[in-house]
């Protein structure tokens, strides 16, 4: 098992559209337990392939406070999604900074598991969020993407700040 490095934006690797996977392997499944590990480590609620330098359809999520609900899709596809809701998102790229977002409350996902079996998740609420967050990072897509371009600049700002004083602390 191996804690993996997360890219930070503005790394233009984040913006890689992620290929599917095609090989239920083990090296996926070493991936997995790898992005498991890293996302726990982090205090993440979820890791997209993409953030850890991956471009392949696969993510984690875990929503749970005893992080022991842990959630792995490869190749999710969105197959219905209604409703709407504003929750306040964070992101494992963009270290200490959150912003709401608006996104469809629920969604039902057709994906495979590691071992190539399909399966149909239901969700709504913080965890609909989560895979839809998830799912655009595939796309090479963030969630500042979704913010007004006043907005993202106080945003950006902000993550800069915090670099400089990291950097000098
Ligand atoms: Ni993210």
């Amino acid at each position: 098992m191996a804690v993996l490095p997360i890219l930070e934006f503005p790394d233009p690797r984040l913006r890689i559209r992620a290929e599917p996977v095609r090989a239920f392997d083990a090296s996926l499944q070493q991936l997995v337990t790898d992005m498991f590990e890293t996302m726990y480590g982090a205090n993440g609620v979820g890791l997209a392939a993409t953030q850890v330098n991956v471009h392949q359809r696969v993510l984690v999520a875990d929503m749970s406070d005893e992080r022991n609900q842990p959630l792995a899709l490869i190749n999710p596809q969105i197959l219905e999604k209604d409703g709407s809701q504003v929750y306040q998102e964070g992101c494992l790229s963009f270290p200490g900074l959150y912003a709401d977002v608006t996104r469809a409350l629920r969604v039902r996902v057709r994906a495979q598991d590691v071992h190539g079996g399909e399966i149909t998740v239901e969700a709504d609420g913080p965890l609909a969020v989560c895979i839809q967050h998830e799912m655009d990072h595939l796309e090479g897509k963030v969630f500042v993407d979704y913010l007004s371009s006043l907005k993202r600049a106080l945003l950006l700002k902000r993550l800069d700040k915090q670099r400089k004083q990291a950097a000098t602390a």
